[in-house]
């Protein structure tokens, strides 16, 4: 079993001890291979907004750095750690780049065999805020599932004695995410249905293979499945989400022939 983490902080501070010591409660249930990537030490490059990634393909993205590197990394893992200080209320500019690089994931999410992780530090505030965003981000990713270790700690660097009083927690995060890793009946939620057949269908409308020529490709051969991959989906869950697409679909038609 792989797991990856990605350090969102610019030091080996408090967010990588709660990681690490997450680490050791993780190997005492099975012997995990533990990767660390720390985004500080990454050459990523700031997103400049050209839309290329999500409009036409990851592959015409004009930024050559170690993007494509951490993609197959992740990729190669049955789980991936999200770790982020909380600053400023949000996760760190590291974090938010490293998100923004791989939006195109948000169309076209392929991380459908692996279980996220998020791990946040905070000072005292800002952990719910960081906490959702996270989330949201792995699910529309299409992570299989998301738990959560948030920690308050203080603002210097963690004593040994302070990461002994949280280890209770670290250890049930450690425990969760474990079960959930070693799931093999996953089957996707009602969120999960909504947002496959909603790009589906966006993909679908008329003029999309130029507007999203990305999605449009990655959606056609996808149009009489349930889902982005084979996996058994509640018929009614799927009878809704479809709905809920077509109904977005001609709205978006009426919307594209009044302009
Ligand atoms: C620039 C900056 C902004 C921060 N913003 C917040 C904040 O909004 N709320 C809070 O409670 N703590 C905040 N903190 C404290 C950190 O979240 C906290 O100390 C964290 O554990 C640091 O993690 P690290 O040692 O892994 O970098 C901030 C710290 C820094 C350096």
């Amino acid at each position: 079993m792989k797991v990856l983490a990605i350090m969102g902080s610019p030091r080996k501070g408090n967010t990588y001890k709660i990681t690490q010591q997450f680490e050791k409660n993780l190997k005492k249930y099975r012997n995990v291979d533990f990767n660390y990537i720390f985004l500080k030490e990454s050459d990523l490059k700031e997103c400049i907004g050209c839309f290329n990634c999500i409009r036409i393909g990851k592959e015409h993205c004009p930024l050559k750095d170690d993007r494509d590197n951490i993609i197959k990394q992740m990729l190669d893992s049955n789980g991936v750690i999200f770790a982020s200080p909380v600053y400023m209320l949000n996760v760190t500019a590291l974090m938010k780049k490293f998100i923004d690089r791989l939006a195109y994931n948000g169309h076209r999410p392929q991380f459908f065999n692996q279980d996220a992780m998020i791990i946040s530090t905070t000072g005292g505030m800002g952990l719910k805020q960081v906490n959702k965003y996270l989330k949201s981000v792995a699910s529309i990713w299409g992570f299989r599932s998301n738990t959560v270790l948030g920690v308050i700690t203080p603002p210097f660097k963690l004593k040994d004695k302070i990461i002994k009083k949280k280890d209770k927690d670290i250890a049930e995060a450690a425990k969760e995410f474990y079960k959930k890793l070693s799931n093999s009946n996953w089957s996707p939620s009602l969120s999960n249905l909504i947002q496959f057949t909603a790009f589906r269908a966006i993909a679908d409308v008329e003029g999309m293979d130029e507007i999203l020529t990305a999605d449009y490709n990655f959606y056609k051969p996808l149009n009489d499945k349930k889902f982005y991959f084979d996996v058994r989906v509640n018929p009614i869950k799927y009878k809704i989400a479809n709905i809920l697409g077509n109904l977005i679909k001609n709205s978006l038609r009426k919307t594209i022939k009044k302009d």
